[in-house]
């Protein structure tokens, strides 16, 4: 969710094999994300699709992990609360932050992970 032009599902696809991945962000951002990890990752572009959707709406995709990364920071809590109140974790895991070169993170990331 607003997870950009893929660059974080490219590089968790090539760590673990068997997961698959809709990327949603919004229009133009999808477009050009689209045409990148086509032509940057063609080794996992058949397992990475992407969906024009905006997070403030309800979600549509049904899926075991929702990953939002540097996307809520710049928005009023209540409005990031109201949004994230239709995603109930039914289990906590830890996915190690892919650490893409634009971040300094290099730390865990929590994630929830139902199913
Ligand atoms: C700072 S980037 C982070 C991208 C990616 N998550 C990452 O970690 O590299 C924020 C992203 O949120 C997207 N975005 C902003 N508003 C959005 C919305 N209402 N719905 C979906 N995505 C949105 C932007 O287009 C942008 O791709």
């Amino acid at each position: 969710m607003g997870g950009g032009l893929g660059h974080v599902c490219t590089a968790i696809a090539r760590k673990h094999k068997n997961f698959r991945f809709m990327g949603q962000d919004l229009n133009t951002v999808v477009e050009r994300g689209r045409a990148v990890v086509a032509e940057q990752a063609p080794d996992v572009t058949e397992r990475i699709q992407f969906m024009e959707h905006s997070f403030w709406d309800p979600q549509t995709i049904a899926a075991d992990v929702y990953f939002m990364r540097i996307v809520l920071h710049d928005w009023a809590d209540n409005a990031c609360f109201k949004n994230l109140e239709e995603y109930h974790p039914r289990n906590e895991t830890e996915l190690e932050d892919p650490d893409i070169g634009r971040t300094t993170s290099g730390g865990k990331v929590g994630a929830s992970c139902g199913g």
